[in-house]
């Protein structure tokens, strides 16, 4: 049977941020309770100009150069930051990168595990058509509200995954075990720019389904988590990830792995259902012990609820198949927003329903940025 996993993994976030200590103060919290209870420093804060297709777009076109070539033969958006009812941003995406019209493309939602889905169908549609690859993007903008009780936990950006047989980053097993349950703990009915959120429920929910889930892959695959090198989780903070794996094992050398696994999550915020592949991400770019043939458990979650959990064998050449140094400079190059300027450009979004409206290009340096609606469409800019 022919392996088939992620062949590479490329990351954007919009290069302005708020410092959440800067953010404490403002709202007369103690900076500890979001620096260490939650477990965040910084939060990536997206422009008018950043809207799921551009920065889905603007992921995928920082894959290594001629990956997208004309194997290509399904594009799947993950995202809940639809801007469009009807047609998917995958199109949209693939008009922007120029790429062949020869391919299937949609999205898929289901909240933080939609690109999870997206990656398991695309496994299973190259394992079935060796000869052809999957582009997989995960692409969200977190947003609960100025001072809403979940604001400390937005983020945004995007994570682009090719999926091919032979894949040199990660070997996607078939393993995964699923869990479908209709919860209330957060949903986002059409109409609402934010969501209906029970903080506290949706906490709660995310670790019964992790401990649920994980027994029953170890029942159905006899594995015990120690047989991992490190396990993975969707990142909503970091200190749900911490919560999910004290919950699992106390497993020392798993802690220190949760711990690289979490930095770019610190200093990006949720960004949904790229959340579980920025902190695979993370863990390549931060624990420089990773070595080909290490196995690796992947827990997503998406509210309302699907969890699933999945297992990967890292590849040999995984350390060439992401640019750790291009991460790093993206996020060294953003621009840190005082909380003013914050809360006048999370209130400066494209308003909903105008048939017109053009969108300044401000201080955006990303390649594609969102240019306005013409006739109720959304048009996008190409920097290049
Ligand atoms: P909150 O009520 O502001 O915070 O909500 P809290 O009072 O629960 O405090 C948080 C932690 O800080 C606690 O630690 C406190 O003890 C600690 P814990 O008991 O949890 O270990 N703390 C301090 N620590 C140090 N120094 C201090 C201090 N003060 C307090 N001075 C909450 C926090 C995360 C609930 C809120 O931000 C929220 O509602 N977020 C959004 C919902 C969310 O992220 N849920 C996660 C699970 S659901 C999920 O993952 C899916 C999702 O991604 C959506 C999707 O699927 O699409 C959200």
């Amino acid at each position: 049977m022919t392996a088939v996993g992620i062949d590479a993994l490329a990351f954007f976030t919009p290069n302005t941020y708020v410092d959440l200590t800067d953010l404490a103060q403002a709202r007369g919290d103690d900076p500890a309770k979001y620096t260490i209870g939650i477990g965040q420093d910084q939060m990536a804060v997206a422009p008018a100009s950043q809207d799921l297709i551009s920065m889905a777009a603007n992921a995928a076109a920082q894959l290594p150069a001629g990956s997208l070539d004309d194997r290509l033969g399904l594009v799947i958006v993950g995202s809940e930051s639809g801007v469009d009812e009807s047609k998917a941003a995958a199109i949209t995406v693939v008009r922007l990168l120029g790429l062949s019209p020869w391919l299937r493309a949609y999205d898929i939602k289901e909240a933080c595990y939609g690109a999870t889905a997206g990656l398991l169908a695309a496994r299973d549609y190259v394992a079935a058509h060796p000869d052809r690859t999957a582009l997989v993007i995960a692409s969200d903008i977190a947003r609960y509200g100025l001072a809403a009780s979940g604001e400390v936990t937005q983020g945004a950006g995007a994570v682009a995954m090719l999926v091919s047989a032979a894949p040199r980053l990660l070997i996607v097993h078939d393993d995964a075990v699923a869990y479908t349950a209709d919860l209330p703990d957060f949903f986002r009915p059409t109409g609402l720019t934010v969501p209906v959120v029970d903080g506290h429920y949706s906490t709660q929910a995310y670790l019964d389904f992790v401990t649920r889930i994980t027994a029953r892959h170890q029942e159905q695959y006899g594995d015990v988590l120690t047989d991992y090198t490190a396990l993975l989780f969707h990142l909503p903070f970091t200190k749900m990830g911490k919560k999910a794996l004290a919950a699992l094992t106390a497993d020392d050398r798993l802690e220190d792995r949760r711990q690289a696994a979490s930095v770019l999550a610190r200093r990006v915020g949720n960004i949904y259902t790229g959340s579980l592949y920025l902190s695979l991400l993370s863990l390549l770019c931060h624990d420089k012990s990773m070595r080909p043939g290490d196995r690796l458990g992947l827990f997503s979650y998406g509210s309302g609820a699907v969890g699933e959990f999945f297992s990967g064998t890292l590849a040999a050449d995984f350390s060439d198949r992401i640019d750790a140094a291009g991460v790093t400079a993206m996020l060294a190059a953003r621009h840190r927003l005082t909380v003013p300027e914050y809360e006048a450009m999370f209130n400066a979004q494209l308003p909903l329903g105008d048939a017109a409206a053009t969108v300044p290009l401000g201080g955006d340096s990303a390649r594609f940025t969102v240019g306005g609606r013409r006739d109720h469409a959304r048009w996008y800019r190409d920097n290049t």
